[in-house]
């Protein structure tokens, strides 16, 4: 690092060949080379080939998202009555709030990594008043690869004081394993029968509204280019994708979403704890951005799956619960899980 720090990164890989990357920087995933119908290993996360382009990392591409992932209105809440007011860092729509964890945000920071039997385990220690965050927080995440060709990704956080937290994986995928496309011609799934609405500063409004019958149905297999240019609010306010699809229930573990890419033959599927799925398009990509490769991202170059806890819960009673209390453990555990056609 430019302050004489060193950054570690680590390879994980499987018995089949497939090939993990990961660094302290961030807690990110840098690369994930996966076999197509052939046999050609091909990295399908969108990311940059040095330290300096993570350092930046406008787009949080393959980052560990904190404390809490997506948006926060205002940058504000209240927890047993007093009030917060955490960095702002985003205007979608002109009005400040809070997104990603703020200006320095888990992305944003060294972790101090470890190899250990299963993987490799980051620890990052969040100070009280960090972004405006109460409480102390010591938070664990590990990746690990097995041979059933599953990465794991999982976020484990303590408290000494009551604090709000949804820490998300937000890695870009392109199945096709060349970004220099559109993902529109993926096949999504997602296992849920409904979503969040958000006003135009892409804050959740409150309301669930159920997606059968609408351009947000991924309830069956579809391209996700089918329908993303419908003329219906939500994706005319996101110029896409960029939504919490939620699940019907909350389980110990279920699956998320499953995606298909026809002409590499490769296909993710995704298993979480979490009670939703940010399902989000690279809406925001322009082609600014020079990845791995020398790669120019274009519009809808990447999608990304990041379950969570729904945006903007602290504000919202009857989202779930995104506090934690001294005491208790808060556990993300998310699993994407590659075969082939
Ligand atoms: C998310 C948000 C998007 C956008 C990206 C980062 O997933 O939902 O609106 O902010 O992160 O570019």
């Amino acid at each position: 690092m430019p302050d004489g720090r060193e950054v570690k990164t680590f390879t994980l890989t499987n018995c089949n060949g497939l090939k993990a990357r990961v660094t302290e920087w961030g807690a990110i995933l840098v690369s994930m080379e996966v076999p197509d119908l052939q046999g050609n290993l091909a990295d399908l996360t969108l990311g940059f080939d040095d330290l300096a382009g993570w350092m930046k990392n406008p787009a949080y591409f393959g980052a560990t998202v904190g404390r809490f992932g997506n948006r926060i209105a205002h940058g504000k809440f209240s927890l047993d009555g007093k009030n917060y007011s955490l960095a702002t860092n985003n205007e979608p729509s002109g009005i400040p709030c809070h997104l990603h964890g703020g200006v320095r945000g888990f992305d944003q920071v060294l972790w101090c990594g470890q190899q250990t039997a299963s993987g490799v385990e980051f620890s990052y220690f969040s100070p009280a008043g960090e972004e405006g965050y109460p409480g102390n927080l010591q938070i664990k995440v590990t990746y690990s690869l097995t041979d059933q060709n599953e990465l794991i990704w999982q976020a484990e956080a303590t408290t000494d004081a009551p604090t709000i937290i949804n820490i998300v994986q937000h890695t870009y995928w392109n199945l096709s394993g060349d970004p220099s496309h559109s993902i529109e011609n993926h096949e999504m799934q997602i296992f849920a029968d409904a979503f969040l609405p958000t006003d135009a500063g892409m804050i959740p409004t409150g309301k669930l509204a159920g997606v059968t019958g609408t351009a947000m149905d991924f309830q069956n297999p579809r391209k996700i280019g089918e329908a993303i240019n419908a003329d219906e609010l939500p994706l005319t306010i996101a110029r896409g994708y960029d939504h919490c699809w939620v699940f019907p229930a909350r389980e110990a573990m279920r699956q998320a979403a499953r995606v298909t890419e026809a002409s590499s033959g490769r296909v993710m599927e995704v298993f979480t704890n979490q009670p939703g799925v940010h399902f989000y398009t690279g809406n925001f990509l322009d082609g600014s951005a020079i990845g791995k490769y020398g790669i120019a991202y274009p519009f809808r170059s990447g999608f990304c799956l990041e379950t969570e806890n729904f945006p903007d819960a602290p504000n919202h009673s009857h989202f779930p619960s995104a506090v934690l209390r001294p005491g208790e453990i808060y556990q993300h555990k998310t699993i994407y899980q590659f075969s082939l056609l």
